[in-house]
């Protein structure tokens, strides 16, 4: 079986190599020729755990191809896979779907045989039927007679963790509305489903809003508990203790429940917005996502709450450990340590930053108007606070005896709660956390 991948950004370049490694021919496709001549090389564009091993494998055994036309590449594929972006309008919040109408026009100018075109970008409801009105337009106008049917296969893979959730997922979302495209979609998935991962067939438009449900369930979640974290400062309650009293109830399960300073990537804002715009164009407001929305901006903005009430910002050398929205991936898009950043800056602070990964990123966005630490310990030095954004693996244990030797004051904004208080205490720390009393 051949197929095309168009886009080769985190969902495009996982999802090809994924495919390549149970034995498919992957042609990966991106306009961004910048990209797809680092990928030939084997270098990755993106940093994803595992990836650029299975990609670089693949390409050795021919499996795994990058291209820039897909015209080109058309001809010879069973089905194409649409993943490319589809950020928020900056004034409506819907989703933009410039990107896919570009690919289905290009399929349509092109298609000379039967193929099944597979929306794996994040959609809003209805959009299958457009990307099928895109490609017939192209094809009459060619006066061409193709068949190809539309289905949609939305992605639930998480940066950081997305070659093991896209090999060994918890179930695979295919919405089919004709039995060919089925039959194609059960062939290329037969591998999964050896494995007996679900693999849950619906019609399309259901599939396409299985994916916006299930994000804005996630976000809800975390605006929740960081709803309730909030009030618990305020009583003087201890958010942690309540989170182990609520999960330990089987009904509602501790994933997703950690307090922190709101969730940002690619995803969760941005599919929330769209799931909003969605329902007003249909006549609906959305009360309890809206909400879920506004919590979330308003936790964006409480570590510079905190540092803020704690002392006069300007001039104060602020340290920072984590940039990248979550751990594990260089994505800032979003990420809460950028509205921290810009703060920051307009109150005059100097913020002294360090991630391990996503720091070019953070420098490519505000070159010279930040001190960028070569190691988390750096970043403390001489520092009159350090706030931790980011909860990396690597800033769980350190050397607290280094960064309070460092510092110029012993002061910890834990955007996180991962450190403990008591010990905090005893090294002689202000320690200020979310939804928990300073110590
Ligand atoms: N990132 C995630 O964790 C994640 C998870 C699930 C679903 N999604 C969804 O998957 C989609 C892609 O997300 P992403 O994070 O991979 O995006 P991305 O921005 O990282 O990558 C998109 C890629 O598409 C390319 N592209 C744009 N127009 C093109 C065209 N006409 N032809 C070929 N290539 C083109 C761009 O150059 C870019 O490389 C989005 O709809 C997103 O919501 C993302």
């Amino acid at each position: 079986m051949k197929i095309a991948i168009v886009g080769t950004g985190y969902v495009g370049l996982v999802t090809g190599t994924c495919f390549a490694e149970t034995g498919v021919d992957v042609t990966c496709v991106d306009i961004d020729s910048r990209k797809v001549e680092m990928l030939r090389r084997g270098e990755m564009p993106i940093y994803e755990p595992g990836l650029a091993e299975m990609a670089q494998r693949n390409m050795k055994l021919r499996r795994l191809h990058f291209e820039t036309d897909l015209t080109t590449v058309l001809p010879d594929v069973d089905i194409v896979f649409i993943a490319v972006g589809t950020p928020p309008n900056p004034v409506t919040g819907a989703a933009d779907m410039r990107y896919v109408h570009e690919v289905a026009t290009t399929i349509g100018s092109a298609l000379d045989h039967y193929v099944v075109v597979v929306t794996k970008s994040t959609v809003p409801v209805g959009t299958s039927r457009e990307i099928t009105a895109i490609i017939r337009r192209q094809l009459q106008l060619r006066g061409a007679e193709v068949e190809f049917d539309v289905a949609s296969n939305p992605e639930f893979l998480k940066e950081g963790a997305a070659i093991k959730d896209f090999m060994s997922p918890d179930r695979v979302v295919i919405g089919c509305d004709s039995d060919r495209a089925k039959r194609m979609m059960t062939k290329l998935y037969k591998p999964f489903m050896l494995n007996s991962f679900r693999v849950i067939f619906m019609d399309v438009a259901s599939a396409e809003m299985t994916k916006y449900a299930a994000n804005a369930m996630l976000a809800t979640r975390i605006s929740f508990i960081n709803d309730i974290a909030n009030l618990c400062e305020r009583v003087g309650a201890d958010v942690n203790m309540v989170r182990k009293g609520i999960t330990s109830d089987a009904r509602i399960g501790s994933k997703f429940l950690y307090p922190g300073c709101g969730y940002g990537g690619s995803c969760f804002p941005k599919d929330v917005k769209a799931l909003i715009r969605t329902a007003a164009e249909n006549g609906m407001s959305l009360k309890l996502i809206e909400a879920v929305e506004d919590v979330n901006e308003r936790q964006k903005h409480i570590l510079f709450a905190k540092a803020s009430a704690h002392t006069d910002l300007r001039g104060k050398r602020i340290a920072i450990w984590g940039l990248s929205f979550k751990p594990e991936t260089d994505d800032i898009r979003e990420a809460p340590a950028l509205v921290l950043i810009d703060e920051l800056l307009a109150a005059g602070a100097v913020p002294r930053v360090y991630d391990p990964i996503a720091m070019p990123e953070v420098q490519r966005r505000y070159a010279d108007r930040l001190e960028y630490a070569c190691d988390m310990y750096d970043a403390v030095l001489d520092a009159d606070m350090l706030i931790v954004v980011t909860e990396w693996k690597e800033f769980r244990v350190p050397s607290w005896q280094v960064v309070a030797k460092a510092m110029r004051a012993p002061v910890v904004i834990d955007g996180r709660n991962i450190y403990d208080p008591d010990e905090m205490r005893d090294l002689g720390f202000t320690y200020y956390m979310i939804g928990r009393a300073t110590t």
